[in-house]
């Protein structure tokens, strides 16, 4: 029989305790996207075998050269790599123009050796480009951002089995997945209402039938909504804003947020932090995510399992075909 902790470890879930009293488990991002990850290798090797060589495939179209985008694309394209899947990096020059990227778009919707596309954001262009055109341009069935508005639309109307679901609410909702907390019948907040977490963060914990209310920056009163959520999701953008007296106790804390804030105790004079106030949030609330550590790597994870996904659908409409 597996002791709690044996187990606690293979779910990526681990418990700590304070000297005064016992304090949320943290729910590793690390652990649980080595998993998907694993499990997506394989899923891989079995496809190569059985379709003669055939590997999923992934294009990341960047405009411009951000330094946070560039870090991001190169984790993507490493875990690409690791997991069989052959990525590909388009790098257009800050000066392209926006019908360049859609012809860019366009021509890579139409290569059928191609399963997923997604448009790294925010775009560095010195050009005014219409982002929500950009990522309407991308086909709906290699979106595997699931930014397009078939896939937002269908995520909405509780379509969940026939659109891709963005990556960081997906991975958001594989670690709540990894407490054994059951979402139904839950009172769910998200704070943040962007259309790449927030919005469908909200939609995926409604399909999961929590009852949601979703906050922003016009929430009247955001500590007494946090207040009520047995599950909440921040995605706000802001430094450790959550406080800790805000948070119900034993409520689940999943925390999408990426901040640098000075600190010179560190070599590069910054530090990174979430969305949450962690050493407080982790002392009322039951689970609680890292950061970093937590929903980073779930995001990368999910990208993986939308361009096998891709592939797979890809695999079995074409043989339906012949
Ligand atoms: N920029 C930051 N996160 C993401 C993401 O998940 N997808 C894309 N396309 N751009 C991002």
């Amino acid at each position: 029989m597996l002791s709690l902790a044996t187990l606690s470890l293979r779910l990526g879930v681990s418990s700590c305790h304070g000297s005064r009293r016992s304090i949320a488990t943290v729910i590793s991002g690390i652990k649980t996207s080595k998993l998907v990850r694993e499990r997506l290798k394989a899923e891989v090797e079995a496809m190569k075998n059985q379709f003669s060589g055939f590997r999923p495939s992934l294009v990341v179209l960047q405009v411009g050269d951000r330094d946070d985008s560039n870090l991001y694309i190169s984790t993507k394209l490493k875990a690409a790599a690791e997991i069989g899947i052959e990525a590909k990096h388009v790098r257009l020059p800050s000066s392209t123009t926006q019908d360049e990227v859609l012809r860019s778009i366009r021509s890579i919707n139409e290569d059928d050796s191609v399963h997923g596309l997604i448009v790294q954001l925010p775009l560095d262009s010195v050009n005014a480009i219409d982002n929500e055109l950009i990522t309407d341009t991308v086909s709906p069935e290699k979106d595997v951002d699931g930014l397009s508005c078939i896939n937002a639309g269908k995520l909405s109307r509780g379509d969940l089995k026939h659109c891709f679901i963005p990556c960081t609410p997906n991975g958001c909702m594989e670690l709540i997945r990894q407490t054994g907390v059951s979402v139904a019948g839950k009172h769910a907040v998200v704070i943040g209402r962007s259309k790449i977490v927030g919005a469908p963060m909200h939609d995926l914990l409604l399909w999961s039938h929590a009852t949601v209310t979703t906050c922003h920056s016009k929430t009247a009163d955001l500590p007494e909504q946090v207040g009520r959520a047995d599950i909440l999701v921040v995605g706000a953008g802001r430094a450790e804003m959550v406080r800790g007296e805000w948070v119900k106790e034993g409520a689940v804390v999943i925390d999408c947020g990426i901040n640098h804030i000075p600190d010179a105790t560190k070599a590069s004079g910054k530090r990174v932090v979430g969305d949450v106030h962690y050493a407080s949030a982790s002392q009322r609330a039951g689970f609680i995510t890292p950061v970093p550590g937590g929903v980073g790597p779930m995001t990368v994870a999910m990208l993986m399992e939308n361009t096998v996904q891709s592939a797979q659908r890809f695999l079995l409409k074409n043989q339906l075909r012949r």
